[in-house]
């Protein structure tokens, strides 16, 4: 065929053109392959990086499947059994995709077969649309990785489980906000139901899914749409960076991070995808990543009263300097990559990193409840770059 005619072909053919990039959640081949070369000549941090992957990546770890997950209510409340196998999963394909060691991938792919052929509802109290939220990109994540062992063959099922169980949640609570007035729940809750929509799309080369969870991030009318998730900016004293106030920054500095965790890895999941959600409205998500970690940090930040069915007039120290392994990813892409100023984030990271450990762990690392598996993790390994 003429290189003119598969040109012209493949330009009247959206369905190719718009093809997704594998793997393209968190991580990419090209960041695979600079993660497996600072490996293989276990360069620091990395390698100490990799040492928190390891730790993590248990082949004795047994699943825990359920066919109904309960958060918030309902007996038994078992979704500790699905964030744990999560992490566990994640940990084990990042295990298998860095070595190619076969016994990992089927271990990783055994825990998301347990899963895809079992779980068939997630209920409980309004809780459980953070379960939708917040497990399903997990699971996703170890997929997208997976997707590539030959001896898994388990990507169909676990992209029905996505489909089926988590999707129509992250659909409802998007649209209907769970009954309730569209400002009436924190950022995260829209957030995390981003993030799984989104991967969802991805892992299915579902283009509309995907559009779905986008177009409502950048002018959706919940507090997860980025102008409202940080919805009010200030010029710094000194510096004139730009700071940005978070919608739960009168809440508590615990949701206040969490947000920021998964601002980051929305962001990464579609910078996978060549669309840059990190630079929209003039690096909007540096502005309340910056905010937030000036502030959990201990310095002063300004603030503005906060007013929805609630009124906060002042910024909120409760759980002030909350840990969260999300500040490598942040850094790596704005300081690193782009070169903006991120100076908080930096300190930020280079605080969490040096507790002792060297490198961000992953789930359980920093609490063995439901906060410490919010977020995926090992961004020293995964995400940071050369200075
Ligand atoms: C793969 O990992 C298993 C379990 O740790 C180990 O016994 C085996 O030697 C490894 N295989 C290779 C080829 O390194
Ligand atoms: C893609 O996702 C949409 C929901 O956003 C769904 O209606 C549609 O059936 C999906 N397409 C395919 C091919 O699965
Ligand atoms: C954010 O950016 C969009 C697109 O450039 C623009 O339409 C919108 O007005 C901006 N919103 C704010 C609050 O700056
Ligand atoms: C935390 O905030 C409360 C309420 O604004 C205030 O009374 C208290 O002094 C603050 N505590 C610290 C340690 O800053
Ligand atoms: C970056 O911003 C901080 C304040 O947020 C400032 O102290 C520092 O000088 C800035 N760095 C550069 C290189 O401009």
């Amino acid at each position: 065929m003429l290189l003119s005619t598969l040109v012209s072909l493949l330009a009247l053919t959206p369905s190719i053109s718009a093809a997704f990039i594998h793997p393209g959640l968190l991580s990419t081949e090209a960041d695979f392959t600079r993660i497996i070369s600072k490996v293989n000549s276990k360069t620091t941090p990395w390698y100490t990086g990799w040492q928190r992957v390891v730790s993590h990546a248990t082949l004795t770890h047994s699943p825990r499947p359920h066919s109904t997950v309960y958060r918030g209510n309902g007996s038994p409340q078992n979704y500790a059994d699905l964030y744990r196998d999560a992490a566990t999963a994640y940990a084990l394909s990042i295990y298998w995709k860095v070595t190619g060691n076969a016994t990992y991938g089927t271990a990783a792919g055994n825990i998301l077969d347990a899963w895809s052929s079992t779980l068939t509802a997630i209920y409980g109290s309004s809780d459980r649309f953070l379960a939708s939220g917040i497990y399903g990109y997990q699971l996703a994540n170890a997929a997208e990785i997976l997707r590539a062992y030959s001896g898994w063959k388990g990507l169909d099922a676990t992209i029905a489980l996505l489909r089926n169980v988590f999707y129509p949640m992250n659909h409802d609570f998007l649209v209907n906000h769970n009954g309730a007035k569209v400002n009436h729940y924190w950022a995260n809750w829209d957030l995390a139901n981003l993030l799984t929509m989104q991967a969802t799309g991805i892992l299915s080369d579902n283009r509309t899914m995907y559009d779905e969870a986008i177009t409502y991030f950048k002018t959706g009318a919940g507090n997860g749409a980025l102008t409202k998730a940080i919805w009010i900016t200030y010029s710094e004293a000194g510096s004139g960076k730009k700071l940005g106030q978070g919608q739960e920054a009168g809440r508590d500095q615990g949701h206040s991070t969490l947000d920021f965790a998964l601002l980051g890895q929305l962001a990464q999941q579609s910078w996978s995808q060549g669309d840059d959600l990190f630079g929209l409205n003039d690096s909007l998500i540096l502005a309340g990543a910056e905010y937030v970690a000036k502030y959990n940090l201990g310095h002063d930040v300004p603030y503005t009263t906060y007013k929805s069915d609630v009124t906060q007039p002042v910024i909120s120290n409760a759980s002030r300097g909350s840990v969260r392994p999300m500040w490598e990813l942040l850094y790596a892409h704005y300081g690193s990559l782009k070169g903006l100023n991120a100076s908080w984030s930096k300190a930020y990271r280079d605080l969490v990193v040096s507790d002792g450990s060297g490198a961000e762990g992953g789930g359980g690392d920093y609490g063995p409840n439901s906060g410490g598996y919010d977020q995926l993790g090992f961004g020293t390994l995964l995400f940071r770059l050369d200075a």
